[in-house]
């Protein structure tokens, strides 16, 4: 994975008793991947779900599972190894695991390393969905988050117990994710991002419409990143499968004229217009009431007809935002991206090629990025890592050209 943020990062991992345990074990390998120092501290009841040695094995380290080890004590005391982290997080946290931590126990070596740790720590709870959203649960998570602890998740979905709800252990990637972002920089602070993603499906009749192939994973990893830099973001979103990002406001739309409207309303006081929504040029010139019949002929003809151009309109406001387009091609990408950032008036385009397995559908992607002053090429990464860089150059783009204005009306 291509994060930086966690390179020689010292994190204790702090395990608890759950089924969820054994996630963490992949959570191990996903933080040494990313460079992260790992030491991993259980509880004794995590060690009934997973062993200690699966731990040894994947951090390289001794795990720690008492205070009274006296062996453990002797190679890196405990009061050392609160020192030694610069990050605590405790994943799985249980249901009993918070509310020790929420008044101050240090019954435990974890809750007692959490204690005498200056380091940051993090809870990922995971527990069944009728624990989470028992009162006592909300208010110690309430009280932790008042005291500066970050909480990740949980997800919401079918749980070990056979019910569904909120309660999931987040996956160990996107705990290394969300890891990650508490180490960047707020660059975005204070602004307002809109986002446009997905596709649009434009009705032919009841049953049928024109649409693409669009993921709409690209304009929400952009949208996540947004949110995760400190910016308010509203995402307009076309018809897609995809879970809201944290913090972030979204707007469901399905057609071309759908996105035109929520987009233009929420423009006008936007500093950054990100379209990465793939708008579907045409619509047909009719919708029909009822499902079109089966014709003997053989053939049928549809009347299209134009939609808006939601990026060029943003484009002619007179008080316009920073404009990013995407360009997804299937061949002459630099030639095509450039004409189009020409004729649209945009600040930066983000070129890709689709087809052949590149660009729709798919987790990883590359990006060139053309601006007038120049062009960036962002290697093949997931696209939740090339949606941070791009967000990096987007912050510096609006710093520099508010520094421009500055000087022009001085
Ligand atoms: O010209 P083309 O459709 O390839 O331009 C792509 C860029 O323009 C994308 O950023 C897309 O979101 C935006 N676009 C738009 N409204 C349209 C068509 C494209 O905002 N009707």
């Amino acid at each position: 994975m291509a994060l930086t943020e966690l390179a020689g990062r010292r994190v204790l991992l702090g395990v608890t008793g759950g089924i969820a345990a054994y996630k963490a074990a992949e959570l191990v390998r996903r933080l040494a991947e990313a460079g992260a120092q790992v030491r991993v501290a259980m509880t004794e009841n995590a060690a009934r779900f997973v062993t200690p040695l699966t731990f040894q094995a994947l951090s390289g380290h001794p795990v720690r599972l008492s205070l009274w080890d006296e062996s453990a004590e002797a190679a890196m005391g405990h009061i050392e190894l609160a020192r030694w982290a610069e990050d605590i997080l405790i994943a799985p946290a249980s249901a009993d695991f918070l509310a020790r931590l929420a008044h101050g126990l240090a019954d435990d070596l974890l809750t007692t390393l959490c204690l005498a740790s200056a380091a940051p720590v993090y809870v990922a709870p995971a527990m069944n969905q009728q624990m989470w959203a028992n009162a006592a649960t909300q208010a110690n998570l309430a009280l932790l988050r008042s005291r500066g602890i970050g909480v990740f998740g949980p997800a919401a979905g079918s749980q070990a117990c056979g019910e569904v709800g909120a309660g999931r252990l987040l996956e160990a990637d996107e705990l290394v994710q969300a890891l990650a972002s508490t180490r960047r920089p707020r660059s975005l602070s204070g602004r307002q991002v809109l986002v446009s993603a997905g596709p649009t499906y434009e009705d032919i009749d009841p049953v049928r419409f024109l649409g693409n192939r669009s993921s709409g994973r690209m304009g929400f990893a952009i949208a996540a990143a947004a949110a995760e830099a400190g910016a308010a973001v509203t995402l307009v979103a076309g018809p897609v499968h995809l879970a809201t990002p944290a913090g972030v406001h979204r707007i469901d739309v399905r057609s071309a004229r759908q996105m035109h409207a929520a987009v233009m309303a929420a423009a006008a006081v936007a500093d950054v217009f990100v379209a990465a929504a793939a708008v579907g040029d045409f619509r047909p010139q009719e919708v029909a009431r009822h499902k079109i019949k089966k014709r003997d002929d053989g053939g049928m003809t549809l009347e299209l007809t134009q939609n808006p151009d939601i990026l060029a309109e943003v484009a002619a406001l007179p008080r316009r935002p920073l404009l990013v387009g995407f360009a997804a091609e299937t061949e002459h990408l630099e030639t095509h991206a450039r004409a189009k950032l020409e004729r649209k008036r945009l600040d930066l385009i983000a070129a890709n090629l689709v087809g052949g397995g590149l660009g729709f559908e798919v987790d990883d992607n590359s990006l060139t990025l053309i601006a007038a002053d120049g062009t960036i090429h962002l290697p093949t990464a997931p696209k939740r890592e090339l949606a941070h860089q791009l967000v990096d150059i987007i912050a510096q783009r609006l710093e520099r050209r508010e520094a421009t204005a500055g000087v022009a009306s001085a």
